[in-house]
């Protein structure tokens, strides 16, 4: 978690007295990928990374955001922004007060710090946390009081419309509604979601492969290209599905394979992972709920392989984490999370065990790969929230 105090101090050298702070998590997802934006099922829990945005009004008639982790700042006018990303890190604030102020929220001027501790690139949602920040900053300074699904809502429109990653609902609503020691199943097609706590002797250990991914454009939206076709040949193949409210959600194996030969075989792959994986949220979460960890592990290995083969969203060397991990100490499962390329495992460990896991798989991955992995050992966190000054 980002300390406070001397980000406050940073701001009031560079901007004069704060007047509020914010904070907003990363997340990792247990299970359920590339199924939000297809009406399905996610269960992420938030994470003890954060981003925290310290605001104060503008002196002059320029508002500044300045990066403490980029050391760079970010000039402009509230009243009249950029309408393009620049591809840095100034479109995530950005791109949050251009959909704001699609929904009629303008800011007044304003300065603000940022700093964050989630890993950049990760896969553990480093840019919903600065956007989930940032909203609730700039709807504090508007003087709004907003849903956290709206919040969350606008976040996702900022990934969408201004950063360019067709990403879905998952990481800003984890980010704005996480509960403390628990994960969330949410439904994103109806926004709501129910907690389901995390036995107190499991820890979340996340180990990252060190294989950089970006969402913006690339491999992520290809693979939600290809679920689309998938979704537009079953539509097409069943009328009984062509309603409104009809989404890859609501597809069975066998409406699937009735429609396999009017779609490319990868799109087939795609919806087949997507399909089976809402029914693995499913049971996950039945699972967890009654402490049935064996099933969990399980799950997340049947997870992870559907995410390699039919996905085709793995990487050798998260694969080769998942399958070190199976060899250490106190593993309950493992799998790649997040939007996929690279990036991060997540493996729930008995809490006894987890300093040893840590140990473990870092020099197994080091032995195998000749990489040196970070690993956080991690706590479910709260969503975002204001911090008292
Ligand atoms: C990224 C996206 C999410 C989700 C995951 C995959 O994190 O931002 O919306 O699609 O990938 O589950």
């Amino acid at each position: 978690m980002v300390a406070i105090e001397p980000l406050l101090r940073q701001h009031s050298e560079r901007f004069g007295a704060a007047e509020h702070a914010f904070q907003a998590p990363g997340r990792v997802n247990l299970i359920g990928e590339h199924t939000d934006y297809t009406g399905g099922l996610v269960m992420p829990a938030a994470i003890d990374f954060n981003t925290v945005a310290v605001v104060s009004p503008a002196q002059g008639s320029a508002s500044v955001i300045r990066s403490v982790d980029f050391q760079k700042e970010f000039q402009f006018d509230a009243s009249a922004l950029p309408e393009k990303p620049k591809h840095d890190w100034t479109d995530y604030p950005a791109g949050v007060l251009w959909s704001l102020r699609q929904s009629g929220v303008v800011a007044p001027q304003f300065t603000m710090t940022l700093k964050g501790d989630v890993p950049l690139g990760a896969g553990l949602s480093s840019s919903a946390s600065i956007e989930v920040a940032v909203a609730f900053a700039a709807l504090a300074l508007a003087g709004k009081s907003t849903p956290l699904t709206d919040v969350a809502l606008a976040c996702k429109k900022a990934e969408n419309g201004f950063v360019g990653a067709q990403s879905g609902i998952m990481d800003q609503y984890i980010a704005c509604c996480g509960v403390k020691d628990h994960a969330l199943v949410i439904d994103t097609r109806d926004l709501s979601s129910r907690a389901v706590p995390l036995p107190a002797d499991v820890r979340l250990v996340i180990c990252n492969s060190m294989v950089k991914h970006s969402h913006a454009g690339g491999e992520y939206n290809q693979r939600r290209a290809e679920v689309e076709e998938g979704s537009n040949a079953l539509r097409a193949a069943n009328p009984a599905v062509r309603t409104e409210r009809w989404e890859l959600r609501d597809a069975t194996l066998a409406d699937l394979e009735k429609a396999r030969t009017s779609m490319s075989e990868n799109a087939f792959r795609r919806c087949r992972h997507i399909i089976t994986e809402n029914a693995r949220v499913e049971e996950a979460a039945a699972a967890l709920a009654s402490g049935n960890l064996r099933r969990m592990g399980q799950l997340m290995a049947e997870a992870h392989a559907s995410y390699r083969d039919d996905f085709a969203a793995s990487c050798p060397e998260a694969d080769l984490l998942v399958e070190l991990a199976a060899a250490q100490p106190g593993v309950i499962g493992a799998r790649l999370t997040g939007g996929g390329f690279g990036g991060c495992t997540v493996n729930l460990i008995e809490a006894a065990q987890a300093e040893a896991f840590r140990e473990g798989i870092h020099a197994a991955y080091l032995g195998h790969a000749a990489i040196d992995a970070d690993i956080y050992l991690c706590q479910a966190a709260a969503g975002a929230s204001e911090l008292a000054l």
